[in-house]
């Protein structure tokens, strides 16, 4: 069952929506630069879904859908276009407008401060969080954050993915051509990253602002391939490696040893000053935002061979394989969409399990959902099958939330077809269509679909559906 002022709600992310990549001031973004990159096969985050022209009209949506909480992001170059500069007003003018009309429509803005754009100046500058200097600029911008909008914002989300964009540094704005460099380098920023996270929540703490702030841990959960006692353990150590090393040194103020050991034992062990460990103590978080889409499967790695016996007669995914650790399976049990992610709305109840478990901290989902390529005739989305994959989470998310787990907000990815972080607009994720294709933005025209009035419904019942 879930309690009364449980935050029903949906999520966007800036670059995804925002467009007006230029405009009033704001700095290029490592994320406009990787759109601009595939611009020949995909849109970009130029005109985006033009949310920074119609906010208006998309917080009335955010209404009409019953939404009692948004997940957005506040880009970091419109605030301060370089990154360490010089703050701009008409970028804190756009949030505070923002936020204002949420907060006068009832909706509790849930603010997540770095979400993959990142200024590129400051890579020009000294190479982003690869570098200890980006630390500082980050806790200043968060400042900046929470002295202009600290006062209706309640909710902080401090980095969005940081394992993900810390393994792939081009999210970052950072391009190395060697594979083992360009790992070095993700884990010497991770480790900035953390330190910085620890730091803005000190900063956030002075302020005495009487709201909350945590993480936003991307959680793919693992099953072992098969009860053999070495995919047991490397499913473990996966799932340690990916997810809770993270949430780890966040909850206990201190790199785990088993982290420590991997990456020595590989050459990528991050450098850490005498008072690094100083510094990420007494940061704990109040809570833990997850994003949680998929499962998957990983056994032990036996020299690229697949395991072969009856009992996991497993089809490989060998895009995933880590090289000596694990190697990746697909699902049998499961449907995959056509980019391999699966619906398991069972696995989100063991995770929400296992994470509450681990830390007893409130949980939030703050993104949860399925991409399709959707369809729109008559001016209508019939996307029974988002529907069907929302209605399991919620199902299972009650379970859990009867299991103990102490779940305070659910917030589907997404609130509107966004720009996907690699693959465009025909990815689509929305409860809301947007009428545009990868390179004709069209009208733009806001279209609820099927899954918005199924949501609506589901909100006013208070998750208590069919
Ligand atoms: C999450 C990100 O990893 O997944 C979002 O926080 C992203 O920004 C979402 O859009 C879905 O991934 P993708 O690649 O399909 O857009």
């Amino acid at each position: 069952m879930f309690k009364d002022n449980f935050l029903w709600g949906a999520s966007t992310s800036a670059f995804q929506i925002e467009g007006a990549w230029n405009e009033d001031g704001k700095g290029l973004t490592s994320m406009d630069v990787r759109s601009f990159k595939k611009e020949d096969q995909i849109a970009t985050t130029k005109v985006a879904m033009d949310h920074y022209h119609r906010f208006k009209e998309d917080v009335q949506l955010m209404k009409k859908l019953g939404m009692k909480a948004y997940r957005m992001s506040i880009s970091w170059a419109r605030i301060i276009p370089d990154g360490y500069g010089k703050i701009n007003q008409k970028g804190i003018d756009f949030y505070n407008q923002l936020i204002d009309e949420l907060v006068k429509n009832d909706i509790v803005p849930i603010v997540t401060l770095y979400h993959f754009d990142f200024p590129m100046e400051l890579i020009k500058k000294y190479n982003g969080f690869a570098s200890r200097e980006c630390i500082n600029d980050f806790v200043r911008y968060s400042k900046v954050c929470f002295e202009n909008f600290g006062d209706r914002v309640k909710y902080w989300l401090t980095i969005n993915e940081q394992m993900v964009i810390s393994q792939m540094p081009n999210f970052q704005g950072i391009y190395i051509n060697d594979k083992h460099e360009e790992k070095k380098v993700g884990w010497q920023s991770y480790h900035h990253m953390c330190i910085a996270h620890a730091l803005v929540i000190k900063e956030y703490r002075k302020l005495h602002l009487n709201g909350f702030i945590g993480p936003v841990i991307s959680y793919p959960t693992y099953y072992p391939a098969s009860v053999k006692p070495e995919d047991v353990l490397t499913a473990k150590q996966v799932e340690d490696l990916k997810v809770f090393c993270l949430t780890d040194v966040h909850f206990y103020g201190k790199h785990p040893d088993y982290l420590i050991h991997y990456l020595e034992k590989h050459d990528l062990m991050f450098k850490m000053e005498e008072h690094d460990e100083e510094l990420l103590k007494n940061a704990q978080p109040d809570f833990i935002a997850l994003n949680w889409y998929t499962t998957g499967i990983v056994g032990a790695y036996q020299d690229g061979q697949e395991i072969n016996n009856d009992e996991s007669a497993l089809k490989p995914r060998r895009d995933r394989n880590i090289k000596g650790l694990a190697q990746f399976y697909m699902n049998p049990y499961l449907e995959y969409n056509e980019w391999n992610w699966n619906t398991d709305p069972v696995g989100l109840h063991y995770a929400l399990l296992k994470m509450w478990e681990r830390y007893h901290l409130p949980l939030m989902i703050v993104e949860n959902g399925l991409g399709h390529r959707d369809v729109l005739e008559n001016n209508q989305v019939h996307d029974d099958y988002r529907i069907k994959y929302l209605q399991g989470m919620v199902k299972h998310m009650s379970k859990a939330i009867n299991d103990g787990v102490n779940l305070i907000s659910y917030c589907p990815w997404s609130f509107m077809d966004v720009l996907s972080s690699s693959d465009g607009i025909e990815k689509r994720y929305g409860l809301v269509y947007i009428d545009r294709t990868d390179f004709d933005c069209k009208n733009l025209k806001r279209i609820p679909k099927d899954s918005f009035y199924w949501y609506q419904k589901c909100i006013q019942k208070n998750g208590d559906i069919e």
